[in-house]
């Protein structure tokens, strides 16, 4: 057994610079895991210039802008891609595995685009390929999900995996601001992507569901698979009549799998003040995973920053080193065991959340209810306010469980009716015991 092992490092930004101090720090715990020592050798450095000179060493690392002195290193075993982006980092992590280097990245745009290819390219290497950090940042959810629930069927996942959302619902649930201005806070403590257009339309969970949903699974689900909707659109309404009926808006990505069919989106939706989701403040994360010998389980922590990150991806290198150690790999999926079969809406079932504006007259309210009768749509809750506007009545409904289907059938028949002004919005209902 070597003495040492090396690992290269591709980015030293915000999850670099966390892995070369985390391995520095925790070294004596590593290496008592491990019987050796590890050291990231060299990392590569975008912009030479940015506070730093090409040739300084960061914790005896040597600094390189050339991406060959890292990738052709033959003392380098393991590299860590964290410079994020896609083509650059997809080419880079190809070069590693045919150089039969094992890869560790924290990339989840790339992993849930071309997962399947990089795969590919690690067991024809005989590589491995871990990409902890991908999901939840510091929560061990993709361990979890592989080696925790190994025996187990997964029938379903809820996330909340998108921390700026997140922190962005909760201040305009608990302090009534709006969504500008918890964006801007959001922003201003830096937990938006650059592009904060990738957290709020959701396209950022949708990628991190998409790998969750096929480590689950065993099934490849493309990022088109995925349907989604962000948060730009929710009013304070919707959260504060949501919270008078016991419910909380949430961000969540759904996951389901009856064993034929899958299903997998992401959106807003009003978590049961019961459910475990409803009490994930702020930029925190959780997954909630339920499965047919375990039931009910949920992971909570930082989905996101450079120590929590840091400390999924190293989790990942000491993983492939114990499996060089032992002479093999470990690939987190080898061959999907399912064919992809997505669920169609007439056969996807739901509790919903409307909000309408009505006329405030006669016969109006028994309308609406032998349109959604006549759709077999039961009522659990309604809640009629008087609205802004004169002789116009605030109409908020959660139906009991009821087919997806018949729901977009009952909202345009709503629309259609004379006495019904706008339907206002439209939300998944969860986690109600009593649907
Ligand atoms: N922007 C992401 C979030 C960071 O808010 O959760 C981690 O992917």
């Amino acid at each position: 057994m070597e003495d040492n092992v090396s690992v290269g490092l591709l980015g030293v930004g915000v999850v670099g610079s966390g892995v070369i101090s985390l391995i520095e720090k925790h070294q004596e715990k590593i290496a008592h895991q491990l019987g050796c020592h590890v050291h990231v050798k060299s990392a590569l450095v975008r912009n030479p210039n940015k506070a730093r000179d090409v040739d300084e060493e960061i914790n005896g690392t040597a600094l390189t802008t050339d991406p060959d002195d890292v990738l052709n290193d033959p003392e380098i075993d393991v590299i860590v891609e964290v410079m994020g982006g896609i083509e650059e980092a997809r080419e880079s992590i190809l070069k590693a595995f045919a150089a039969k280097k094992h890869v560790v990245t924290a990339n989840k745009d790339l992993v849930a685009l071309h997962g399947a290819e990089l795969h590919e390219a690690a067991a024809k290497n005989k590589c491995d390929f871990y990409y902890e950090a991908s999901v939840a940042g510091g929560i061990p959810i993709l361990r979890g999900i592989t080696d925790g629930f190994a025996s187990d069927h997964i029938e379903q996942l809820m996330g909340i995996v998108n921390g700026t959302t997140n922190y962005i619902l909760t201040k305009m649930h608990n302090e009534g601001v709006s969504y500008e201005d918890a964006l801007k806070e959001a922003q201003q403590l830096g937990f938006a992507e650059a592009d904060p257009a990738a957290d709020v339309e959701g396209l950022d969970a949708a990628r991190k569901m998409a790998i969750l949903g096929r480590l689950a699974f065993s099934t490849y689900i493309d990022l088109e698979d995925v349907e989604v909707t962000g948060i730009r659109d929710i009013e304070l309404a919707d959260l504060q009549y949501g919270d008078n009926l016991g419910f909380t808006m949430k961000l969540i990505g759904f996951a389901k799998f009856d064993g034929k069919q899958v299903e997998v989106n992401v959106q807003p939706a009003l978590i049961s003040k019961d459910h475990p989701l409803a009490d994930v403040k702020n930029e925190y994360n959780a997954v909630y995973v339920y499965g047919e010998a375990v039931g009910e389980a949920m992971f909570y922590g930082a989905g996101a920053g450079s120590m929590p990150t840091a400390s999924a991806v190293i989790s990942d290198v000491v993983t492939v080193i114990k499996n060089m150690h032992r002479g093999v790999t470990g690939s987190q999926i080898v061959e999907p065991r399912f064919k992809k079969e997505l669920k169609p809406k007439d056969q996807r079932f739901g509790q919903y959340y409307v909000r309408f504006h009505a006329k405030d007259e006669a016969g109006v309210f028994s309308r609406v209810s032998s349109l959604f009768n006549d759709l077999d749509i039961s009522f659990k809750q309604i809640l009629q306010n008087p609205s802004n506007s004169p002789d116009t009545a605030e109409i908020v409904v959660i139906t009991h469980y009821s087919s997806l289907e018949k729901m977009h059938q009952a909202l345009e028949e709503l629309e259609n009716l004379a006495s019904v002004l706008d339907v206002n919005s439209f939300y998944k209902v969860e986690g109600d015991a009593d649907a």
